[in-house]
């Protein structure tokens, strides 16, 4: 057996990974990655509402040609398992960004590059030619975004994904008592040539108002977002929706889809979950425009449920670094491979051979509880 084989001994499932992964990192890293905000309301509720919807599967069905390929932006792709974008992936293993892309190529999964990496996103494209998405933290100054937008489409992306759910950062009280911070090694690299430019998200004086701080006075808008989508021909996904009614004024924008995200459960507590909102703005925007989904993803019956309400695809944070922290590519591209195979066993369990056959008569329509 390889070194790599025994590092995934006893690994079956993510839940296996999280495990291994709060085993192995540093508890304030653990609590920086793992951990949701204030109470942990909404972490929690993301993944109680899988668990509280059912499926209601279909027997005897002929599946001679299945598949999970899925067509988005005139692009195909092999799977709806893609990769959310998550900060600082030197935290959990070296290898950093790179491996992420390394395990996405392998495994054919969209990769969305954040703005925070700890690689710069030229550098993760030239790792491993991965389908990549650039997720883009909007920043007061203009030039910035241009710049960052210019980047990502020299270096082969082929969509940006605007964060719009944590213009200032979420009360992370597990991560504050762990004493978390930043080594210096690690740093937003995307970022640091416009150093002088950049707000610093700076400490409240004792007596000063947050309504004050420039982090709130310079938020993006709505006018940002058609800005933006002005900016570039790739398409502009925004990330952080739950409403319904800013789907639609996304939609307005100019948004070429929308992300049902509420960060994973990491910046506003006591919002609903993802499954929750996610049939309110698929319905809200109609059918032509794609709406994807996040948060406490841990199955391929998840995966099969999100789809059956009306997500067109899927991304995972939390569990890639897990995986990372693991054992790096190999665990990337493992937790990638477990989560695929469990969705195909789920769809051939449920009687259907292909995401199009997926619609809501998969969800068992009585009592939720
Ligand atoms: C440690 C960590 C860092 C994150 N960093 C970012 C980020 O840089 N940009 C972003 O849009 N979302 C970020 N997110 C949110 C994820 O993109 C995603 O919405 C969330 O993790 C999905 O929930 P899950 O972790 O339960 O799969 C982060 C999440 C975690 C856990």
């Amino acid at each position: 057996m390889s070194q790599a084989e025994a590092s995934l001994q006893g690994l079956s499932c993510l839940a296996d990974y999280a495990q291994r992964a709060s085993e192995l990192l540093p508890a304030a890293t653990w609590a920086y990655v793992n951990a949701g905000a204030a109470d942990g309301i909404t972490q929690r509720r993301n993944a109680a509402a899988f668990e509280q919807r059912m499926l209601w599967p279909r027997v005897l069905r002929r599946i001679t040609e299945g598949n999970t390929e899925l067509e988005l932006f005139g692009k195909r792709y092999a799977h709806p398992i893609f990769i959310a974008p998550t900060a600082f992936h030197a935290l959990a293993h070296a290898d950093a960004e790179r491996a992420t892309a390394i395990a996405a190529a392998a495994l054919q999964a969209v990769y969305v590059v954040s703005t925070q990496a700890s690689v710069s996103l030229e550098d993760v494209a030239a790792a491993a030619p991965s389908p990549r998405w650039f997720q883009l933290y909007w920043q007061a100054d203009k030039d910035v975004n241009l710049a960052l937008l210019r980047r990502a489409e020299a270096a082969g992306y082929e969509a940006i994904v605007m964060t719009v759910d944590a213009p200032i950062q979420g009360n992370r009280n597990a991560e504050q008592r762990s004493g978390f911070s930043l080594p210096a090694s690690i740093k937003p690299v995307n970022l640091l040539p416009y150093a002088d430019k950049l707000q610093t998200p700076g400490v409240l004086e004792a007596g000063q108002s947050l309504f004050q701080h420039p982090l709130v006075t310079q938020m993006a808008n709505w006018d940002d977002v058609a800005w933006l989508v002005k900016q570039t021909t790739l398409p502009v996904l925004v990330k952080g929706i739950l409403h319904p009614a800013d789907a639609q004024l996304a939609v307005q924008a100019g948004a070429a889809g929308v992300i049902v995200s509420n960060h994973g459960g990491r910046v506003l507590d006591s919002v609903p979950a993802t499954l929750e909102v996610l049939p309110l703005v698929v319905a809200a925007v109609g059918p032509h425009v794609p709406v994807l989904v996040d948060g406490g993803i841990q199955r391929g019956t998840d995966v099969l449920k999100a789809l059956a309400l009306g997500a067109k695809a899927v991304l995972i944070g939390r569990p890639v670094l897990h995986g990372l922290a693991v054992a790096g590519a190999t665990g990337v591209a493992h937790i990638l491979h477990l989560l695929r195979t469990e969705l195909e066993s789920s769809m051939v369990l449920s009687g259907v051979g292909s995401l199009e056959d997926i619609d809501s008569s998969l969800l068992w329509q009585g009592s939720n509880t």
